[in-house]
């Protein structure tokens, strides 16, 4: 099937949004800066409140932010003080809570849209459109059916297909399956990305979950209090996070405090931490004596029963063992009463692992480790 508008390059800069509570202009988007290059998938990734909605409302048109500006192609769409009105941004948008019409068919559903917009379209457009997005979703089976008569997975379906009936340059999409339960949660996040791999179309997705955001996207920005703190590829979010807040926030994170004892020209350094000295991968700017916070995660940690002659090494005892499924986790104590917490993936996992008591060996290699500033 072809779907013929592909997708667009947005460009957001200096987004500011400010609501008004109480008497006072309460600023909840700062600054907000990103580009989503034509046909990719970028998601917004932040904790409740910290403004994900408002921007992507703002790029949809249904807010009107206070400074900042939004193209679409060049086409600018929004300025502190002029707004495209939503229907005229070439924009599809779908919400948690799908927002379907319960007392239409599917088929109604998808329709509607494209015959009241103001760029209304001819009848027989509108229905050839309209069946081209269920068929999209793999509805089309189900045109005539009421709508109320589709399970959560489908109805979320078709306010997809609805958003892309109209063919938009960039689809936006708010925590759309939230309110799915696990397992078809999962499988929806295959459907949306290979569905927007095949029709090209730009993204922009918001979310609070890491694991959507890292398995979906091209590039992930972390937002926190409504700014952006770090815009990467999933890969380079995790493993690199630039700062506190990023590490803690994707995903797991052992996180020691440390103060720099030594360091070379090229990248590493010697740390302090749990009593002993780490050789970790250091950061150019951060000079002798710093304190610093050493981070690592949990399944870089490796142990063992007796002492291998590698640095970063350091003697601790298992305090708790949990079962996981596919990953069994454990918490050693440090002699110095800190904490590690290590995991170990895999079929073979409970019989590698070790038991509460243990008294083992934690070893860290340098190139899990990663130095951020205190
Ligand atoms: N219409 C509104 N009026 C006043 N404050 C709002 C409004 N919408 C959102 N907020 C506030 O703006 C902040 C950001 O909200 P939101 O963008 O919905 O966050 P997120 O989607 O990241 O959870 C929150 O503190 C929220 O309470
Ligand atoms: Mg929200």
């Amino acid at each position: 099937m072809t779907h013929a508008s592909g997708g667009g390059r947005l460009v957001v800069d200096g987004l500011e949004k400010q609501y008004l509570l109480d008497g006072a202009e309460i600023p909840v988007v700062k600054g907000v800066t990103f580009t989503i290059e034509p046909g990719t998938f970028t998601s917004l990734l932040g904790p409740s409140g910290c403004g994900k909605t408002t921007t992507l409302r703002c790029v949809a048109g249904l807010e009107n932010s206070n400074g900042g500006v939004i193209s679409l192609d060049g086409k600018v769409l929004s300025t502190g003080s002029r707004h495209v009105p939503p229907d005229k941004r070439d924009v599809g948008m779908v919400f948690q809570n799908y927002a379907i019409w319960p007392h239409m068919t599917v088929f109604a559903n998808a329709v509607f849209p494209l015959q009241v917009s103001e760029g209304k379209l001819p009848k027989k457009e509108a229905k050839k459109r309209a069946m081209e997005a269920l068929e999209l979703v793999q509805l089309d089976g189900f045109a005539h059916r009421p709508a109320t008569a589709l399970s959560g997975g489908q109805q979320q379906r078709l306010a997809l297909a609805r958003a892309l009936a109209h063919r938009p340059r960039l689809l936006l999409l708010d925590e759309p399956l939230s309110n799915l339960d696990a397992k078809l949660r999962d499988t929806m996040r295959n459907e949306l990305r290979s569905l927007q791999q095949r029709l090209g179309i730009t993204a922009l997705y918001v979310t609070h979950d890491q694991s959507e955001a890292l398995s979906m996207s091209d590039r992930v920005a972390v937002m926190n209090q409504g700014r952006i703190v770090q815009e990467a590829a999933p890969r380079d979010l995790y493993y690199q996070p630039a700062d506190r807040f990023v590490a803690d926030f994707v995903g797991r994170v052992n996180m020691i405090p440390a103060v720099v004892r030594d360091r070379d020209g090229d990248g590493d350094a010697v740390v302090e931490a749990f009593g002993t000295r780490l050789i970790t991968p250091c950061p150019s700017g951060v000079a002798k004596g710093t304190d610093v916070t050493v981070t690592f995660r949990p399944e870089s940690v490796r142990w063992h029963e007796a002492e291998p002659d590698r640095p970063n090494v350091v003697p601790a005892r298992v305090v708790r063992v949990e079962f996981l499924g596919e990953i069994v986790e454990y918490e050693a104590e440090i002699l110095n009463g800190q904490s590690v917490v290590g995991s170990i993936v895999g079929r073979g996992a409970p019989l590698n692992s070790p038991a509460t008591g243990d008294a083992i060996f934690i070893e860290l290699t340098p190139k899990a480790c990663r130095v951020l500033a205190a």
